[in-house]
This record gives C-alpha cells, structure tokens and sequence, in this order.
C-alpha cells in the first residue's frame, strides 16, 4: 500500500501531467517510430515445425554454454529476476501515473516491450541449460509474492526519476554483461543487446519526460530528484541473496557504484541541474544536495572497495559451487 502520508501536492502535479500529456504523446510516437519490434522466438525460435539445424544449433548453444563463468551466470539471474519483477512495475506507473490518458497508454506498451525481456531470458537460460530452475524459480516466486513499495510518499514525479534511473541502470548492467559473456556465448550477448536497445529508448522517454516536468515545475521535480537519487533501491532488494548477487556483479564490473555514479553524472549533466536558477528556497536547498551527490557516491564506492578482499560465493540455483572473486575494482 501507499505511505500513510498524503501528498498535498499531488492535485497540482496531476496538472503539470497533464498539460504536458502532448509532449509526451510525442515522445511516445518517437520512441514507437524508433523502435524495431523483436520477438523472443527471432532471437531463440521454438517452433512446432523446428528441423534438424535448430536442433544442432540448440545442442551447440548447450556446448557454448557451459563456458560462462559462474560470475556472469550469477549477474544473468539478478538480471532476470530484475526483469520478471515487472508486475510490481506495472502497478507502480498505473498507481502513480493514473490509469487513463497517455501515461497509460505508455504503461502498457511499456509493459508490453518490457514483459519481453524477462520472457527472453528465461528461454534462454532454459535453453542453455544453465540454473538449477527450481532454485531460481524459488526466488523468482518470492520476489514477486513479496511485493515491491518504495516509500515515494504518493509523488508521480519520484515515480518518473526512479524509472530514468532505473532503466539506465539496467541497460548498463545488460550491456556489461553482455559484453563479458561474448567470448563464450555471441548469442547471449546478441539477445542482452536487443534487450539493451530497449532499455536506452525506454531510458530516453523517461528522461525526456523528467525533463519536461523540470521545466514547468522545477522546484518540486528537483525535491523528487533529490528524495530518489542519493540511493536507488534497486527492485530486486528484498530478493534472499540479492546482497550477495549484487556484490558478484560489483566485482565483475558489471554494476555497481562506480556505475551508478557515472549515470547520475551523465543525467544530471543532461538536466543541466546546475544551471537551474531562479528557484525557491526548497528546490535550491534539493539542487545542492542533488549536486553534491557525485562527490558523495564516489566517495562510497572508494569505501566499498577499499573494505572489500578477495572471497568465494555460492548460490543454490547454481548448485552451490564455489567460486572466487578478487575485491574488484580498486581492491
Ligand atoms: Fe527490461
Ligand atoms: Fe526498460
């Protein structure tokens, strides 16, 4: 349920939303005319009519496989998992944004791209054999029957930084991914890069729209921004084990601070949040806190790294296997 604590803005936000609705019935025309539409069965095809070369091809993907190191198949479940908590998502942006008018429309054609991702990857991990699945689909269960409430205190605009941030997050966290998987796998990176072209327009919506809100209400979108950013619960948290996973795709260079200080660098870059003046004393006090927030998240991920030693981890979906990881970055 939402925070006991009503928004006394929220009357006056809905009005911001709405007359920017055109704006954003154009950046939704944009991102439909910019997108290419994939299916998950282009990317690993399951027909009724497959013949002997898909056969092949799925036995030599098998092969192909069994080389990823267990790092990257640790960073492919949370990614997944992240993916397939999209239920709590798709209620989020109906309960912030409304259920009607563009910003519904956006949630279900949102919905539809994004219910592509988890759909993919699982028929990839399945296919490639890669997970004790019951092990997985354990968590997987729990993460969506435990439910997902940030505490955004009934405020649309935390909804629509959350979302910026988030698919940026996740796209580099695919890419990155991707691209240590690639040695072994070509078509696991394949399919993270489909799932990674979506992440970047869904990334530019969301930011575009932050953008237009910005505009029209500066000082209460800059409170949003500052409330959301100095630390992102990413959606997976209360997943058992997602501290550990998360700390596996840290030291492999997936994501982790050092990650999340570049986007928050790159976004208030674009936001320009340094040059926003004329502001009242509320929004000038969240653009300071906003700007120092670099300096901060630098300064947590040196911490991190300088605490952290090289130690062994071990997950039930994939058997409890040891294996090793060096400190990472710094360490
Ligand atoms: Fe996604
Ligand atoms: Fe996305």
């Amino acid at each position: 349920m939402l925070s006991s604590v009503k928004n006394p803005d929220l009357a006056a936000q809905r009005e911001v939303l709405e007359s920017i609705s055109p704006q954003i019935a154009e950046y939704m025309q944009r991102h439909r005319d910019s997108r290419k539409l994939w299916m998950p069965s282009d990317l690993l095809p399951a027909h009724e009519r497959s013949d002997a070369e898909h056969e092949a091809e799925l036995v030599a993907l098998r092969e192909r496989a069994r080389g990823l190191p267990d790092s990257v198949r640790v960073a492919l479940a949370l990614n997944l998992l992240t993916e397939e908590g999209l239920p709590h998502f798709h209620r989020l942006v109906a309960q912030y944004m409304g259920h009607d008018g563009v910003w519904a429309e956006w949630n279900n054609l949102w919905t539809a791209e994004e219910d592509r991702h988890g759909c993919v990857l699982r028929d990839y991990v399945r296919d490639a054999r890669l997970f004790d699945m019951r092990a997985l689909e354990q968590m997987q269960y729990q993460y969506i029957e435990s439910g997902f409430n940030p505490d955004w205190k009934d405020d649309p605009y935390r909804l629509l930084a959350y979302t910026s941030l988030q698919e940026k997050a996740t796209q580099t966290s695919h890419a990155n991914a991707g691209r240590l998987a690639g040695q072994y796998e070509p078509k696991l990176q394949r399919i993270l890069a489909h799932i990674c072209a979506d992440e970047s327009r869904h990334y530019v919506f969301y930011r575009d729209s932050f953008a237009a809100v910005l505009k029209v209400d500066t000082n209460r979108a800059l409170a949003a921004l500052a409330s959301i950013a100095p630390s992102l619960a990413m959606p997976g948290h209360n997943i058992a084990g997602y501290a550990q996973m998360s700390e596996v795709e840290r030291r492999a260079g997936i994501y982790g601070p050092r990650e999340y200080l570049k986007l928050i660098e790159d976004l208030l870059k674009h936001w320009a949040i340094d040059k926003l003046d004329g502001l009242s004393a509320v929004g000038r006090a969240a653009q300071d806190k906003i700007m120092q927030l670099p300096k901060r998240l630098q300064r947590m991920a040196e911490y991190v790294e300088s605490k952290a030693q090289a130690r062994s981890f071990s997950f039930d979906f994939i058997y409890q296997r040891a294996f090793e990881m060096a400190a990472g970055r710094g360490g």
